[in-house]
């Protein structure tokens, strides 16, 4: 059972995160979680803070020679504004008078933060509440990524659409067609949508969404939008359907879910499927060489809360970012009245970002049910027990049905 726990604010000394239950003996490297975070902070239409920082993960713990020990992995992500911060986090005595923030922003986690847990300063709760937080589950994510790789498992993302500017192709009819090349990864998604600034497929695509975001600039708003994360290389069989928690749809929807200002995830075709006549829906089975296939992917790679050994194909919907230039309506607790709501420093979009922690996250879940699944204390363990798996998979099938033909 692996798990993971991140702590810090969004302007403390430093983030960090817990990791437990990996087998020992995989290879991580430094540069690989940096890469990651690094992705994390691309996209046009992020804030200033994006370039006063570039994160680093410093590992304190768990790994030796590059190599997991298959004890707790902590890791640190420093924040390099913090001398600008002291006076206003310190976990010391107050030392300087630090002004109260008092004005909600609608959207944001401002009124709920303070009414739940009795503070009077709205600070307390911007601090945990802010996506800062997901910089330490992007480290401690890539060691779930890292350890999917040892089985060829993939993973990637892009963005469908921004502030409703979807593009001409529809590349996700391509994914439930299973209309893929045959060296088709996850990854190779990231690959070309890392390229753009908006993380979309098409140039002429992406010029559309940056002048679309300019133009939200302009009027001090902000947006939001959908966007498609994949895995690729899966076996069969990772997930099941003997309980609400061993579904391994229910376990990505959660993840991806928790993600802040994720508003909805659908797997496979999702909300579509609903339209459509069953005979359009489902995913005709075939036999293949080495097993069974399906002629289609609507059903994302799931079906009955178990890995198909198709594609995971998880699309998710983020909304517009809460703090607006141009605010709406609030109420001031200081004085009861209504005003504007605050402005502080921000995103204007930063779905290329909560994409690239969907690929996160996702690793998380599908490395949880992996390693369900086959356990093991060391990798060389996990790969024996992997092997042994897939290669008397097709056998124990034929040998089962044997005599019923
Ligand atoms: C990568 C990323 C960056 C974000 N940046 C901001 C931001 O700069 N300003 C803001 O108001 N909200 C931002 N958000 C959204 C808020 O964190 C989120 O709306 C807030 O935590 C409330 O949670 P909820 O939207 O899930 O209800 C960001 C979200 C993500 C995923």
């Amino acid at each position: 059972m692996i798990r993971f726990l991140t702590a810090g604010e969004s302007h403390g000394k430093a983030l960090t995160a817990l990791v437990e239950g990996f087998p020992s003996n995989l290879k991580i490297e430094n540069e690989y979680i940096n890469f990651h975070l690094k992705r994390r902070q691309m996209g046009y239409g992020r804030g200033q803070r994006m370039k006063i920082e570039t994160d680093t993960a410093e590992i304190l713990s768990g790994i030796r020679f590059q190599k997991t020990l298959g004890t707790p992995i902590s890791l640190l992500v420093k924040n390099r504004d913090w001398d600008n911060w002291v006076e206003k986090m310190t976990s010391d005595k107050r030392k300087a008078k630090v002004e109260k923030i008092t004005i909600p922003r609608p959207g944001h986690a401002d009124l709920v933060g303070i009414s739940k847990y009795n503070f009077n300063d709205i600070r307390n709760s911007i601090e945990r509440s802010s996506a800062r937080e997901t910089a330490a589950r992007v480290a401690a994510c890539s060691i779930a990524r890292r350890f999917l790789e040892e089985f060829g498992i993939s993973i990637g993302s892009f963005v469908e659409s921004i502030g409703g500017i979807f593009p001409k192709k529809n590349y996700s009819e391509k994914l439930f067609n299973n209309d893929l090349p045959k060296n088709f990864t996850g990854w190779s998604l990231s690959e070309l949508s890392d390229k753009s600034d908006v993380r979309v497929l098409e140039k002429e695509h992406e010029l559309k969404i940056i002048n679309k975001i300019k133009t939200a600039k302009k009027r001090g708003d902000t947006l939001g939008g959908t966007f498609y994360t994949v895995a690729t290389g899966l076996p069969v069989g990772l997930g099941s359907f003997i309980q609400y928690d061993t579904k391994l749809d229910a376990e990505i929807a959660q993840s991806i879910m928790s993600i802040n200002a994720v508003k909805a995830v659908s797997i496979g075709t999702g909300y579509e499927a609903a339209e459509k006549f069953g005979s359009e829906s489902h995913d005709e089975i075939i036999k293949t060489k080495e097993g069974f296939s399906r002629k289609t992917n609507r059903a994302g790679g799931i079906e009955g809360g178990t890995s198909t050994g198709l594609p995971i194909i998880v699309k998710a919907a983020m909304k517009p970012i809460a703090t607006l230039m141009s605010p709406i309506e609030s109420v001031d607790l200081a004085t009861m009245k209504s005003v504007d709501a605050r402005r502080e420093r921000s995103d204007f979009v930063a779905v290329p970002a909560c994409a690239v922690i969907a690929e996160s996250m996702l690793a998380w879940s599908i490395a949880k049910f992996f390693l369900d699944k086959f356990g093991g204390n060391s990798i060389e363990e996990t790969k024996d027990n992997y092997r042994n798996y897939i290669k008397k998979l097709n056998n124990r099938i034929k040998s089962n049905f044997k005599n019923k033909r």
